[in-house]
């Protein structure tokens, strides 16, 4: 196709076309208005075809010469937003090959040999989204250094641990905050596992069956830094797998990012009043003065919500499909652009507020005490004493009924009432049933204990070091 027929696609692609496209029609199949953003990645694909191209004598070098010139004034173009994007041109590629030839004459018509919009597009995207995960595996690394400082802070701090939402046991919050750095560390690892899938160069498949020119496909692969090339065209040209894979790796780290808003939300409520956040991070009401709403966790849980339903209209929009290239695998890039905007925003604030969250102790360590928390350490402290685990069980269960009758904490009760649950408590009991005792025998690998959070810290520390 000439610069100018492509100039006049909306009257027909080449002279097979008799009737020109609707505007309707070219509105539908055009993705130029959301594409433009892979530029940088189709300009990139294309100087490494051309530089290849130029190698292997399939061009000359005064062609390959202007397709680099031609291309960096599209850059320049692009970059000062002078660049006139046409809808008539459909997509990015076509788009910026129609200015190189525009610029550069019969050169920029011969970029096109061996190579199709197919294995062009796909190229692009893994380059893009490549790029794209590196970027955010450094938010990850910001938002877990973030989270490991605040539970150093708070290695001593003693917050209700849960189970079913009922508290459970007592356990550092310092302990609880470097959960979410485990589940932060593993979405990194799926990501960096995601990438080198993702980073193999399709180029060289042309439109399906790849190409009758002498190409060095490695060639490009590595001046593109891609570790290897798809090895079969079709598969190449019409899989979208990487990016599946990836938006599944996204939607488990915003799935991370929304379980820790919606305890940030809780710990927030009056009902709780663990926590704070910093007034940046909050809105208030038009209608109640009083009130102070924690309106980012709230739209990062509700953000997750979009982003698997991401995952959901790729891993749909790929089902159906028969080999190789169908039109449908347009429809990849709105939902992929919005993962990847989605998740780095919410990972880019969130490093932030964590930084700015109040923790408010008294008010964790009363709720640890409403609790019974210390239960299982009595249960414990028996099982040491020579009863079976079975017995001690039974006879703590006694003892927190009587607790709850009364309404007092198990370490309320006088001894000689402890001791009518079992005659082998001793006075050395209370020191199991405070919290803090409670907290601090739990010195395994893993544990809550306030030493085992500082040794994971230096660990994690030492992980995330720049
Ligand atoms: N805009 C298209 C896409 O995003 C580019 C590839 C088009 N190829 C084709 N044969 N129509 O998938």
């Amino acid at each position: 196709m000439s610069s100018n027929q492509l100039d006049k696609k909306s009257q027909a692609w080449s002279a097979l076309f008799s009737e020109p496209m609707s505007e309707l029609v070219q509105r539908y199949t055009a993705s130029v208005g959301f594409d433009q953003r892979l530029w940088q990645a189709d300009i990139a694909g294309s100087l490494a075809h051309a530089e290849m191209l130029a190698a292997q004598g399939i061009i000359g070098a005064d062609d390959h010469a202007a397709i680099q010139r031609g291309m960096a004034q599209i850059r320049a173009e692009i970059e000062s937003g002078a660049f006139d994007w046409k809808l008539a041109l459909e997509d990015v590629h076509l788009n910026i090959e129609a200015r190189l030839t525009q610029l550069v004459g019969d050169a920029g018509k011969r970029l096109h040999t061996g190579r199709s919009r197919n294995d062009q597009v796909a190229t692009d995207v893994r380059l893009w989204l490549r790029d794209e995960i590196d970027a955010i595996g450094v938010l990850l690394i910001e938002l877990q250094r973030a989270l490991v400082e605040v539970a150093d802070k708070n290695a001593e701090v003693i917050l209700p641990g849960f189970t079913h939402l009922q508290v459970a046991q007592p356990v550092s919050f310092g302990h609880h905050l470097l959960a979410y750095v485990e589940m932060f560390s593993r979405d990194a690892e799926r990501l960096a596992d995601a990438r080198r899938r993702t980073n193999r160069l399709p180029l060289g498949s042309a439109a399906l069956a790849g190409t009758s020119y002498p190409l060095d496909r490695e060639r490009v692969a590595r001046t593109l830094g891609m570790e290897g090339v798809c090895q079969n065209s079709l598969d190449a040209v019409s899989d979208r797998d990487f990016a599946i894979e990836f938006s599944a790796a996204a939607s488990l780290a915003m799935v991370h990012v929304s379980r820790f808003s919606e305890e940030l939300v809780l710990w927030m409520s009056q009902n709780f009043g663990f926590i704070d956040l910093a007034d940046r991070f909050c809105t208030g009401s038009s209608i109640m003065p009083q009130k102070k709403n924690p309106d980012v966790p709230e739209l990062a849980r509700g953000k997750t919500g979009r982003v698997v339903g991401h995952l959901m209209g790729l891993l749909t929009l790929m089902k159906g499909q028969p080999l190789a290239y169908n039109k449908d695998n347009q429809e990849d890039k709105e939902p992929l652009f919005d993962t990847v905007d989605t998740l780095k925003d919410t990972l880019r604030i969130f490093c932030e507020l964590v930084g700015g969250i109040v923790v408010k102790p008294e008010a964790m360590e009363r709720a640890a005490l409403r609790g019974y928390a210390t239960a299982t350490d009595l249960a414990d402290y028996l099982v040491k004493k020579g009863l079976p685990f079975r017995d001690a069980h039974e006879a703590v269960a006694h003892a927190v009924k009587v607790a709850i009758q009364q309404g007092v904490d198990l370490a309320d009760l006088p001894l000689a009432t402890l001791q009518t649950f079992n005659p082998a408590i001793g006075e050395d009991v209370f020191a199991v049933l405070t919290l803090r005792g409670s907290l601090n025998a739990r010195n395994v690998l893993g544990g809550t204990a306030p030493a085992q959070v500082r040794a994971q810290v230096a660990r994690h520390r030492a992980r995330l070091k720049p």
